[in-house]
């Protein structure tokens, strides 16, 4: 071999032998067994079909329902992204004016584009406007008495920097309105496992878009739609069909099999209830710093630590935790964020610790950031992906209308969305995040 620009770099990056605070959730351990890539197999007689499944996929299917306590749950090897393309086109069923959180993934604005879908936005607030901040019941409540039209809410929980909406008690408005809840939870598949199961399919959610190899011991790609209604289970095997390839991987639909074992029948819920304890203790050593990080109802495996103030910022960032020999999750130029998962050693944690540790003390020092607001809409999502666009300085752009989305990946929430007019104050955060060029209608 001398010319694998990707498998090479794999394996340089690997040489580094830095801690991985990032996805996927087994952090190449040993829990997934060798043979899995022996296994790479088609859809055969005996090895049964995604979107027909009657067989071996079903009955892990059903495995997982059971895990989950859910009506359904559809395999996805195509990631979240499949699941919450789905999920968007059976919300349908009930409606086409859809209630969205201004945070949600540009996979949801795709999405909305190629179903025609035109949003109603609800901003998150927070009180420092540092992480993203929640929607509240009362922000639902609200929305849902102005509009009596929206059938579905569509909600982003927990976020990438770990806060969780008070799904329950949203749940609960939506029902009594007489409209469907959908949560993207690509990050807290694992919000079941532990002391408290707070995952958003358990506190009342219809469906649930869940990342398993994100923050599970699953292979990158593995994912699951869960749904608790059962009007919107019937034909969503056609609806992921619309989205998804014919050619499942094998490797990834094993490694969710064996995850469900781990979490059903063996230790998982353990191991994950476990490690609160862990991670609380690397939180309590940011707090001692005077750090601030996302607080009231959290995922209590995310870590997410502000280290602007302690003089760490931008590119810096990275460049920081790397000389502690670790890889984060993302890094948003204040904010970065560590996925913790049982399959880290402990020296990872030490080493995530000591970092932390070493930051200056900034007790009693106080962040502040913008508020969002919501830019003017021209368009909806669809009319504005599928018309002619072009390429724009980012400096010629006020006034102009945005064709796709704009945003950094990770976390690719955009910060522009399909249709809405570009203005001064949305280029000064495009620039902040280096982004030099937007594509804009013509
Ligand atoms: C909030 C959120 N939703 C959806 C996705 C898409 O998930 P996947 O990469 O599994 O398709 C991501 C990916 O980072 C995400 O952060």
């Amino acid at each position: 071999m001398n010319n694998t620009p990707i498998y090479s770099r794999l394996l340089r990056h690997k040489s580094f032998g830095r801690s991985s605070f990032h996805t996927p959730g087994h952090k190449c351990s040993d829990f997934l067994p060798d043979n899995l890539l022996k296994l790479d197999c088609t859809e055969l007689p005996d090895t049964d079909a995604l979107y027909e499944a009657n067989g071996i996929i079903l009955e892990t299917e059903k495995n997982l329902s059971a895990l989950f306590g859910t009506k359904r749950t559809l395999i996805s090897s195509g990631g979240c992204t499949l699941a919450i393309q789905t999920m968007l086109c059976l919300a349908l069923k009930f409606g086409r004016k859809m209630l969205f959180s201004r945070n949600v993934h540009r996979s949801a604005v795709n999405a909305m584009a190629l179903l025609g879908i035109d949003p109603v936005w609800v901003l998150p607030h927070s009180d420092t406007d540092l992480f993203t901040g929640r929607i509240s019941p009362s922000d639902i409540e609200t929305a849902l008495d102005a509009d009596k039209e929206i059938t579905a809410v569509y909600l982003t929980s927990p976020d990438y920097y770990g806060e969780l909406c008070d799904i329950g008690a949203i749940a609960e408005i939506c029902h009594s309105h007489g409209a469907i809840l959908m949560v993207d939870n690509a990050h807290g598949s694992h919000l079941a496992f532990g002391s408290k199961n707070l995952h958003p399919i358990h506190l009342g959610a219809d469906m649930t878009a869940c990342s398993l190899h994100k923050t599970l011991p699953v292979l990158t790609g593995g994912a699951v739609l869960n749904i608790n209604n059962k009007d919107l289970a019937e034909n969503s095997k056609e609806a992921m069909s619309l989205f998804g390839s014919t050619s499942p991987s094998y490797p990834v639909m094993s490694s969710i099999d064996i995850c469900c074992d781990y979490l059903l029948n063996g230790n998982g819920k353990s191991d994950y209830t476990a490690l609160e304890a862990r991670v609380a203790h690397i939180k309590s050593t940011a707090l001692k710093k005077g750090l601030t990080m996302p607080d009231e109802l959290c995922d209590p495996l995310r870590v997410c630590v502000n280290t602007s103030l302690a003089g760490i910022k931008g590119e810096e960032q990275e460049k920081y935790f790397c000389s502690y020999n670790i890889d984060c999750e993302f890094c948003d130029g204040e904010n970065a964020v560590f996925i913790c998962t049982p399959f880290n050693t402990e020296r990872d944690f030490i080493r995530l610790e000591t970092a932390i540790k070493n930051l200056p003390d900034v007790t009693g020092k106080k962040a502040v950031r913008n508020k969002q607001s919501l830019p003017k809409k021209i368009f909806p999502p669809r009319k504005a992906l599928f018309s002619h666009s072009e390429s724009v300085n980012i400096k010629d752009a006020v006034g102009r209308t945005a064709s796709g989305t704009v945003c950094p990946c990770p976390p690719g929430i955009p910060v522009i969305m399909p249709g809405e007019v570009i203005d001064e104050t949305t280029v000064s955060e495009l620039l902040k995040l280096n982004i030099k060029t937007v594509n804009c209608i013509k």
